[in-house]
């Protein structure tokens, strides 16, 4: 991270750390959709600890959990300082983002399934599944105490 990335406080701006967030977990859906992907939503971003300038930052992102044209990317972030090669990374980072693929158009377009194999990975798809059902339900209770005839509108 650059010095044009710092707040006011020295420390990386979280606004840059969530737009590498939004790229890498892009590219992820990407791949996995085989085509264009638009982020839905951008929920659960943890800042865990400060990231400094100088400091070498890696996002590693995985497709969790996929719907019908929807899907679930977790992403984890750390970092390390540049000049330390025996140093620990540090985890600075955290977010859960849905993409949709889509199609040249801009509509949504069907996605291949995920089949977890690893407990690791069977744990990942279960909790996206529970945080699935809980934005569905969050959007339906907001709409239904607005009497909103434009869903989802803040
Ligand atoms: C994302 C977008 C394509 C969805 O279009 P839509 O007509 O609302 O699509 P649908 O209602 O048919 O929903 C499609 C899927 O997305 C999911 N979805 C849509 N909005 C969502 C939201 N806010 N949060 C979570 N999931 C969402 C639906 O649950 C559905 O999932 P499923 O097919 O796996 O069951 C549309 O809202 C859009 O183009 N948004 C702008 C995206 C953008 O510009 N992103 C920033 C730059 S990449």
């Amino acid at each position: 991270m650059s010095s044009l990335d710092v707040n006011l406080l020295g420390t990386v701006h979280g606004g840059v750390v969530m737009k590498l967030v939004d790229s890498v977990a892009g590219a992820v859906a990407q791949r996995h959709s085989g085509g264009p992907a638009v982020t839905a939503a951008m929920d659960e971003m943890a800042f865990l600890e400060p990231v400094r300038v100088g400091d070498l930052v890696h996002a590693h992102a995985m497709i969790n959990w996929a719907g019908r044209t929807s899907m679930e990317v977790g992403v984890r972030v750390v970092a390390e300082p540049w000049d330390q090669a025996a140093a620990e990374p540090t985890h600075v980072a955290s977010a859960y983002l849905v993409f949709v693929a889509v199609t040249p158009d801009g509509g949504p377009r069907a996605v291949p399934g995920v089949r977890p194999e690893t407990s690791a990975e069977e744990r990942r798809f279960r909790e996206a599944e529970i945080r699935r059902a809980h934005r569905l339900a969050r959007r339906a209770a907001i709409d239904a105490a607005r009497g909103s005839d434009i869903p989802g509108a803040p």
